[in-house]
């Protein structure tokens, strides 16, 4: 058997992230060959892990534009896709989570009849706004996959309700966590938390939180840095403008709120070690937090990764600014609260999740001869 022709394909920055590890998987193995397309649905935060990972997209499809839309984006991936499998011939391709690059890279492939494997497949909130449009596109992309990743038996478990064949469903651990390994590999000190102050790192970027949602919660970072001088907040902010002028608005100034641009993902895991506790509606930190042992207050009403609630490590917190308030409060002042929290616990895995996706694409492959 020659060896099989994997096209990756991903666009923004957590997806570059978790499908890092893949493509240096691919790239070592005897079996298969690696085809990376960048949608580059994020521009200048995908080019930033691309480089930390030292990964060269075989294509680069260049879509990003301030401002764009949902339409947007699904528009420009479908068609530039198209003519990208039309040259690159994959055998199987292979899309993450539930972004708009993943579900119109998984619908390209479909129209092709090309068969996609589903990484960070299985996760649910079982409501269709919420988190919007991640819900649906997740459910899109299993509709259209011929094999699923798994993070957790629970998201596989989701799969089997939905009626996707259990022979398709492997369940792995998140890429994340093996991720987390290379990041950390080199020790876990951070230039730029205070050594003298307690580093709370804020970040927020989705759209439901977008308007009232994300002023409440800066109102609460307002309040919280006024109450309590040995507190900082480090907040590297995501690229949207939209994210950037609610900051410009509610956030008051102050010696100690530290408002950064994205952080290259090894400084920013380092940060997470060296922080007391994170604030975030981000679905990726939520995986890597209850590794590192670090509370996560969720700006969100509601997860699709109720393992680290489980684990007690992330507390769902919404958005309202009193809740926000008294959930860091609580953190901050009462010992036993965050001592309870800041365990370090393992729902997504050991850090092989990659491995044993090589090892499901193998046997897919087998079965096919
Ligand atoms: C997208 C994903 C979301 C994921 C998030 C990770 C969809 C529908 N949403 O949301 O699931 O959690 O990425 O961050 O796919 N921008 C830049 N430079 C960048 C990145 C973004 O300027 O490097 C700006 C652009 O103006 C862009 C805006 O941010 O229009 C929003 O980006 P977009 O990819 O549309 O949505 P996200 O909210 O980032
Ligand atoms: N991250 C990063 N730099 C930052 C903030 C976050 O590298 O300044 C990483 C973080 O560790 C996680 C991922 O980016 O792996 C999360 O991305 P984001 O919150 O944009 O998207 P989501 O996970 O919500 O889809």
């Amino acid at each position: 058997m020659g060896k099989k022709r994997i096209m990756v394909v991903f666009g923004t920055r957590p997806e570059a992230i978790k499908m890092a590890p893949v493509v240096a998987a691919l790239k070592a193995s005897e079996a298969f060959v690696p085809v990376v397309v960048a949608s580059a649905q994020h521009r200048e935060m995908m080019d930033q892990v691309l480089s930390t990972f030292h990964i060269v997209p075989d294509y680069d499809l260049d879509i990003m534009k301030v401002g764009q839309t949902l339409a947007d984006v699904t528009a420009r991936v479908l068609s530039r896709l198209t003519e990208v499998l039309e040259d690159g011939k994959p055998d199987m391709v292979l899309v993450h989570g539930d972004t708009t690059t993943s579900f119109a890279a998984a619908l390209a492939a479909f129209y092709m009849q090309i068969p996609v494997g589903h990484v960070e497949a299985g996760l649910r909130t079982w409501e269709k706004y919420s988190p919007f449009p991640e819900e649906l596109n997740r459910q899109l992309v299993d509709s259209l996959a011929s094999l699923y990743f798994a993070p957790t038996e629970l998201s596989a478990e989701n799969l089997r309700r939905e009626n996707h064949p259990d022979a398709a469903i492997f369940v792995t651990g998140n890429t994340a966590i093996d991720a987390l390994h290379l990041t950390m590999a080199g020790g876990a000190v951070s230039e730029f938390a205070s050594l003298d102050k307690r580093t709370i790192v804020l970040t927020m970027h989705r759209r439901e939180n977008w308007g009232d949602p994300m002023r409440h919660v800066f109102r609460a970072i307002n309040r919280l840095l006024s109450e309590f001088p040995d507190v900082e907040v480090i907040f590297p902010i995501h690229k949207n403008p939209l994210v950037r002028a609610l900051a410009d608005e509610e956030l008051l100034p102050s010696p100690r709120l530290k408002r950064i641009e994205p952080l290259d993902v090894r400084d920013f895991h380092q940060l997470m070690m060296a922080s007391t506790f994170v604030m975030a509606d981000s679905g990726g930190i939520q995986e890597e937090a209850p590794s590192l042992g670090k509370p996560v207050l969720v700006l969100r009403e509601t997860t699709e990764r109720p393992e680290g609630v489980s684990a007690g490590t992330l507390k769902l917190v919404g958005t309202a600014e009193n809740a926000v308030y008294e959930a860091a409060r609580e953190l901050l002042v009462n010992a036993d609260a965050y001592a309870q929290m800041a365990q370090a616990k393992n729902p997504y895995g050991d850090g092989t999740a990659s491995a044993q996706i090589l090892l499901a694409l193998s046997a897919y492959f087998a079965r096919q001869k």
